[in-house]
């Protein structure tokens, strides 16, 4: 079991060529105490991030191979470490390295000869919001557990939430949605139906069809959904995903029977990807349809008023193009 010293241990990497810098920036950090673990270059640096929790790094510019440009890069380019805070250690008159440094998405700077007092202020309040940061991504990993866990009660739908959020991410990017719409879509995809956490059971996995009162319930999971997300203030542009996801172009939807465009951009994408990866997966009730079968009758059920036609052809022309970014990697 972890110890309560461990769970609140704060790791700093300090990452420098030159061994009395390293020296001098763990004197400052350890008897504040904060744990240090040291690299002699990037690729040591970067070492340490496979093989251990870090928090907070301090990079030395100018490192031999691997500089701390190109580590703090690396960083910023993976989910996974994206959010780890990174200084860059520069000589005081390189406003060159500061713009580069900001190029590669660094978070702070501190100028040689690094001063205790600042470098002290500097990683506390860095610390400080990295923690928010860390919060809120447990209320969002509980929220995507949640959603996952209702997914996981019918065993048709296995894995229809992790290709929702890549096809309609492989589809805001054709259309060239901004990037926090393409994260809330990402995010809608897993999320979408977690307001049927609010509908009993019987009801939702009843196998024959809903009668009359048991629709009204679960019609309501939309707005079940929107309130239990609202907290989260970097949910906002999943909200509206998340209630309209099943309102039609002619307004025969719920849960507010929105029409056309009325109904925000986002829920009409993934809508038209909800409906295609129903289609192409088997139900009790009948068998996967392949591709092109799916397109027609999305295409049929687009003319009678349902879907956005436009959508729907953009869709399938995200489908057949090669290998969109966003069905290999992550947002
Ligand atoms: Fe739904």
């Amino acid at each position: 079991m972890v110890s309560e010293k461990e769970a609140f241990r704060t790791t700093v990497l300090i990452a420098d060529d030159s061994e009395p810098n390293r020296e001098i920036l763990s004197e400052f950090l350890e008897p504040e105490g904060y744990t240090v673990v040291l690299a002699e270059n990037g690729e040591q640096a970067l070492a340490h991030f496979d093989s251990e929790r870090v928090d907070l790094a301090l990079l030395d510019v100018m490192m031999p191979k691997v500089t701390g440009f190109d580590v703090c890069k690396t960083l910023k380019a993976n989910p996974e470490t994206r959010l780890i805070p990174v200084v860059l250690v520069t000589g005081l008159t390189q406003s060159q390295d500061r713009i580069r440094g900001i190029e590669c998405g660094a978070d702070d700077f501190l100028s040689k000869p690094v001063a205790r007092e600042e470098l002290l202020a500097r990683v506390r309040s860095l610390l400080r919001l990295k923690q928010f940061t860390d919060e809120l991504e447990n209320a969002e990993t509980v929220l995507f557990s949640l959603a996952l866990s209702i997914e996981a009660k019918d065993p048709y739908t296995g894995g229809h939430c992790d290709r929702l959020s890549k096809y309609s991410v492989a589809l805001a990017e054709r259309l060239g949605l901004r990037e926090e719409l393409r994260v809330a879509l990402r995010r809608a995809g897993i999320v979408h139906d977690i307001g049927k956490l609010a509908v009993p059971e019987h009801i939702l996995l009843k196998p024959g069809p809903l009668n009359p009162e048991e629709w009204v319930i679960m019609k309501q999971h939309p707005v079940f959904g929107e309130r239990i997300c609202s907290p989260l203030k970097s949910f906002r542009h999943v909200l509206p995903i998340i209630r309209h996801h099943h309102e039609k172009m002619d307004g025969s939807g719920y849960p507010d029977g929105l029409k056309g465009e009325q109904i925000p951009l986002t829920a009409r994408v993934l809508t038209a990807v909800d409906i295609y990866d129903a289609l192409t997966t088997e139900r009790p009730y009948r068998k996967a349809l392949p591709p092109g079968e799916a397109f027609a009758t999305l295409q049929e059920e687009a003319t009678r008023g349902w879907w956005d036609p436009d959508l729907v052809k953009e869709l399938q022309a995200t489908l057949t193009a090669s290998e969109p970014a966003s069905l290999t990697t992550t947002l």
